[in-house]
């Protein structure tokens, strides 16, 4: 018997003690490591791509974190701002007793605002992929707020879930910030959309942040800040791969580059080739001509109309949706069904 704690593989005869503070630990162990056949997978095809989830090592996320801090990267105040001018609406629109569920939750930052407006929220569930960020995150907002039940569980949130047993016999609400939805390619973000609608069941409602469709100059800003850190975040999947697949990477032999693509209502980003070179990397090898470019996120904007029609293919149905005065972001409380 151990209240909820799932053994992250069958081989982890350890007992694990249930981290301080938290109500529930559940670790999926979806965590297989799955870099390595992506990387040649995607450096063999062509155009080359690297999925852009792998930014997220430690380096790649503090440097996120950093970037979200920039004057010229808008989402991520734009969105806080929202979701504090509106947040006791928000609070009316979840209800009393509902159990929050923050998918891909990294610091549980904004999550924070919607606990502080809902005392009789009735638990929360954070998820993500990457545990120790996860444990710490959630431990430290168990801290925070000991009379809210809080569990962790570390799993692919794009995969279904099985939810712990605060997230039973309550409403369960979904949240999804910081226009994450974007990164995902139109028919992945319907199919990850109604795996949430299932997740959450047929009474629980999505609260989402959706990065709006803007002028040129404003979204090409903010991919391509002074500082250039966007540009660090872009190059350091270069240094993860010489650090965890043996590669040979120069990374001051590639240069960033980020543009709006209008017709696909993406930004796109890439690391170009400064010249012809061979690059070594888990035992194979990879030619790059000058110039040629690998392909490494898109970030998708969304008209307040487009994105309703998205989330209504997946099955939920828009109630409310803020924007700031500027219309840089959005905000939607969707209900399933
Ligand atoms: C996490 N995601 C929503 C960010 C975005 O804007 O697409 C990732 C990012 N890429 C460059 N800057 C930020």
């Amino acid at each position: 018997m151990h209240h909820g704690l799932t053994l992250p593989t069958p081989a982890a005869a350890a007992p694990l003690s249930l981290p301080p503070g938290l109500a529930e630990f559940v670790d999926l162990g979806h965590d297989s490591d799955t870099f390595g056949p992506d990387v040649l997978r995607g450096l063999s095809a062509t155009p080359k791509a690297i999925p852009a989830k792998y930014f997220y090592d430690a380096i790649g996320s503090r440097l996120f974190d950093r970037i979200c801090q920039l004057p010229e990267y808008y989402p991520t105040r734009t969105e806080m701002q929202i979701l504090k001018a509106h947040r006791a609406e928000i609070a009316r629109l979840i209800g009393p007793d509902a159990c929050l569920v923050e998918f891909g939750c990294g610091s549980l930052a904004k999550v924070r605002q919607l606990v502080e407006a809902m005392p009789r929220l009735g638990g929360l569930v954070a998820v993500d992929i990457s545990r120790d960020h996860l444990l710490d995150a959630a431990t430290a907002l168990a801290e925070d707020y000991p009379r809210l039940p809080v569990a962790a569980v570390c799993a692919d949130f794009t995969r279904p879930l099985s939810l712990p047993g605060i997230a039973q016999q309550r409403r369960r609400v979904g949240f999804f910030p910081g226009s994450t939805i974007g990164n995902f390619e139109p028919d992945e973000a319907r199919s990850f959309l109604r795996t949430v609608a299932d997740d959450l069941g047929p009474q629980g409602a999505l609260l989402i942040g959706v990065d709006l469709v803007k002028d040129r100059e404003t979204l090409e800003r903010a991919y391509n800040d002074r500082d250039g850190l966007t540009a660090a975040f872009n190059l350091n999947l270069l240094s993860r791969i010489n650090r965890d697949l043996c590669g040979s990477f120069e990374p001051r032999f590639f240069r960033h580059h980020a543009f709006w693509n209008e017709d696909a209502s993406r930004i796109e980003m890439h690391l170009i080739s400064r010249r012809r070179q061979r690059v070594h990397l888990a035992g194979r090898s990879v030619l790059f001509d000058e110039g040629e470019a690998v392909h490494t996120e898109n970030s998708y904007k969304y008209t307040v109309e487009g994105f309703h029609r998205l989330a209504g293919e997946a099955g939920f149905r828009p109630a409310q949706t803020w924007t700031d005065s500027q219309r840089l972001f959005s905000l939607h409380f969707l209900t399933v069904g």
